[in-house]
């Protein structure tokens, strides 16, 4: 018995360049970068290995040193001196992130992101404004609304210091919005807007919460951010920061999400944006460190995956470490 069909014919070292579908290269990845007003040296972050909250004086060269790598994109979040019920350091013109976007735009090349979100500025953690009562009933967390002007104060406090993308994550109805005409109300009509449109209630998120010191004190995300059980809500929500003006949409998790990750590229012609959470960073590592893993083959096959599945870009913590070998 002789098959027809070969497919081994093309998996020869001279042709499977030939017919590779999918490609990973540095210009796809955004890495994420921690700026700490409460420390003046670089902190190492232990639950994300190699990954590190920096000081105000050292973004730039955190931003010089991702930029050598051949990661063109960076993402800013903020550990702040302090924390009030209201998140008013996120929004300052001179908080911890609007300092370090005002001296990377300045000083490097790099295309600067901001996140926008309240939780590591809030003192209860959650990524909005709370009902008084939210302490006993969990039912009540963030106010929607009352939320949405902070979250539109913060974009555009980053992007007058030069930030020429803003990530809205914090899973408010309305804010991209909000965002997009309090942008463009401030004459900030050219930066853009990548919204968190599909953001998950995921366990993933753990290692980061540490590092960015972000863990709500009481209650969970679960009335603002998304079931994992659901996908066809996932297009809802993307369709809705479709229709409010976002450029960039953004599935997170990934790994775990490549289905809603592959809708979303059938659905729409946006860009794509996967984020590759600390989850998926921290789980690599450690079974790298048990010897059970080989990382960089590991990490690589992971972001192949999420752009195989259809993300255009990925936020991802593997981003220098790839670059370098891509
Ligand atoms: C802020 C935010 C979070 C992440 C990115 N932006 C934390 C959260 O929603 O709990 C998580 C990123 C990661 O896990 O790598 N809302």
């Amino acid at each position: 018995m002789h098959p027809t069909d070969r497919p081994r014919r093309l998996r020869t070292d001279g042709v499977r360049p030939l017919v590779s579908e999918t490609s990973l290269s540095a210009a796809d990845l955004v890495a994420p970068v921690f700026v700490d007003a409460t420390t003046d040296e670089r902190v190492p972050i232990e639950t994300m290995p190699g990954h590190e909250r920096v000081p105000v004086d050292e973004a730039v060269d955190r931003v010089e040193e991702i930029l050598e790598t051949g990661v063109e994109a960076v993402i800013f979040f903020g550990i702040p001196e302090s924390k009030d019920a209201e998140g008013a350091r996120a929004y300052a013109d001179d908080g911890v992130v609007q300092r370090a976007i005002r001296r990377v735009d300045a000083e490097t090349d790099a295309y600067v992101i901001g996140d926008v979100c309240l939780c590591e500025y809030t003192d209860h953690g959650h990524c909005g404004v709370i009902e008084p009562s939210a302490e006993t009933d969990p039912t009540l967390t963030v106010k929607n609304d009352e939320t949405l002007d902070l979250l539109a104060e913060t974009a555009v406090s980053q992007a007058d210091a030069g930030a020429d993308m803003v990530a809205p994550s914090a899973m408010t109805d309305g804010q991209v919005r909000a965002i997009r005409e309090a942008l463009d109300a401030a004459g900030h009509e050219d930066v853009a807007l990548m919204s968190y449109a599909v953001k998950y209630e995921s366990a993933f998120y753990g290692p980061f919460r540490d590092a960015a010191d972000g863990a709500p004190a009481f209650g969970d995300r679960r009335h603002y951010q998304m079931d994992p059980a659901n996908r066809r809500e996932a297009l809802r929500e993307a369709r809705i920061d479709a229709e409010e003006g976002a450029d960039v949409l953004m599935v997170k998790p990934g790994l775990p999400y490549l289905d809603i990750v592959a809708d979303l590229r059938r659905e729409f012609d946006h860009p794509i944006a996967a984020y590759n959470v600390s989850g998926e960073y921290a789980m690599i590592h450690a079974a790298a460190e048990k010897g059970w893993l080989d990382l960089t083959e590991t990490a690589h096959e992971s972001l192949l995956s999420i752009k195989r599945a259809g993300a255009d870009l990925i936020v991802t913590y593997f981003a220098e470490d790839l670059a370098e070998r891509l």
